[in-house]
């Protein structure tokens, strides 16, 4: 493992091997319980694994909360001579890491996710679709594939139990439009990734027009967990109505950046004071929560405990777990042009409102930055992010102007007085 990420929580499920094991020694994973899940999964109904992932609650940790079950079931019930499973190491928010130590710290407990989703769905083949920039990810991945391969844990035949899956990496397009479910599976398919329209949904539609299941690998990693010590226990972690941990990356104007572990039971401000040892040179003037289409939370919205329910009551999301802190000799408008100059980059072209929209976003902030905004231009671009969330075709042109609606109704005498 090549990144200098600190874990900075100690009561961990997911982090736990991290930093104990050796990510290239599968023996290691073995002595510490690793692949019992796979033995108790293969003798159990296939029906039967996917109702204990649907009983914990377990919703999908690549941003969009789905429940994990509900998605699996349609692809379980799905008629098909081949399913495929699809794992979403993309990873292109900024400030997002989670998956990368996920990865290159513990390779098996993924693998042996992902043993238990596709026999669950019936799936025989997979993909871990990797941000080509994830080298090390990469070559991890391969060596982990290969001796899951050889020890019988992958394969034809697996633990003699008749059932074969095996997984090929793919290398990402380079691009953030392609951690979109199905700009992801047209990248797989050697198409330039772009998001398809929907339906159908990929659980019924998707790779090669198969029934194809898209999960994170935050979410996939949860599922030796689940079956090995069942969904009750999985239940019990966290708030009620938000079961299980949740990974946190700290970072910008803080003491301690770092990743964190932590059950949805606790405020933001709890996760930046005991974890990443407060703000740094100045008080928080607000942090971006979930990535740069993630939502600008105030001081007073941070000291809240944000469930993924009450995230749904306010409209706002915790997305990939990413806090960047921000103190408060930040500028919000130099803030939220730097997120817009990232989307005008990033939009894929595909339809208009995102494709003219990031544009113009990103002229009328330029303006504001050069102090020659004014009411008028403000009143535009609320107009035109209203337009966005609603109009374009996939979730980067529609979350994209998120951070900047946010700071319009929290920051609006700051960015006018700029
Ligand atoms: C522009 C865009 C980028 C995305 N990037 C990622 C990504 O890097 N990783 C990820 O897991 N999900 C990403 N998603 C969400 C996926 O489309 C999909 O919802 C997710 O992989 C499903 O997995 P889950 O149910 O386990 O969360 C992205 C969505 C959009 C709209
Ligand atoms: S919303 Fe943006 S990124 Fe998504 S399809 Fe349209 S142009 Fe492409």
């Amino acid at each position: 493992m090549k990144y200098n990420t600190k874990i900075l929580s100690t009561d961990n499920v997911l982090l736990k091997n991290i930093g104990v094991i050796d990510p290239l020694k599968i023996d290691e994973y073995v002595a510490k319980g690793g692949y019992e899940a796979l033995k108790k999964a293969l003798k159990m109904d296939r029906k039967e694994i996917i109702d204990t992932v649907s009983d914990s609650g377990l919703r999908g940790r690549g941003g969009a909360n789905f429940p994990t079950g509900r998605k699996w079931m349609f692809t379980y019930n799905a008629k098909a001579d081949q399913k495929y499973l699809i794992i979403n190491a993309d990873e292109g928010e900024p400030g997002t890491i989670k998956d990368r130590i996920l990865m290159e710290g513990d390779p098996q407990q993924l693998i042996e996710g992902m043993v238990i989703t596709a026999y669950a769905i019936g799936a025989s083949k997979g993909f871990i679709y990797v941000r080509g920039e994830y080298r090390d990810s990469i070559k991890t991945l391969r060596k982990a594939i290969a001796q899951a391969e050889e020890k019988g844990y992958l394969g034809n035949n697996i633990l003699k139990s008749g059932f074969s899956f095996d997984i090929s990496v793919a290398e990402g397009g380079g691009a953030y439009i392609c951690g979109e479910e199905t700009a992801l599976i047209d990248s797989i398919e050697g198409k330039r990734g772009e998001p398809r329209l929907k339906p159908p949904y990929p659980p019924v539609e998707g790779l090669f027009k198969k029934p194809t299941i898209v999960n994170n690998v935050e979410t996939i990693a949860n599922v030796p967990h689940i079956i090995t010590k069942g969904s009750e226990w999985f239940r019990k972690i966290g708030a009620a109505c938000s079961p299980g941990t949740k990974l946190f990356m700290l970072s910008g104007d803080v003491n301690e950046p770092g990743i964190v572990e932590t059950p949805l039971n606790i405020s933001f401000t709890e996760v930046i004071e005991k974890f990443g040892k407060g703000a740094k040179d100045g008080e928080i003037k607000f942090a971006q929560i979930g990535g740069s289409s993630g939502n600008i939370f105030t001081p007073e919205m941070l000291n809240k405990v944000w469930t993924y329910e009450r995230c749904c009551e306010f409209k706002v999301s915790y997305g990939t777990g990413s806090i960047f802190v921000c103190n408060d000799s930040r500028n919000i408008v130099e803030h939220l042009l730097t997120v817009a100059e990232f989307f005008e980059h990033e939009s894929c072209g595909k339809c208009t409102p995102c494709r003219e929209g990031t544009h113009r976003v990103r002229e009328i902030l330029e303006k504001f930055a050069f102090g020659e905004g004014t009411v008028s231009d403000l009143e535009l671009l609320k107009e035109l992010c209203l337009v966005m969330k609603k109009s374009p075709i996939c979730g980067l042109g529609q979350a994209c102007i998120n951070p900047v609606l946010d700071a319009i109704e929290h920051y609006k005498s700051e960015i006018l007085a700029n």
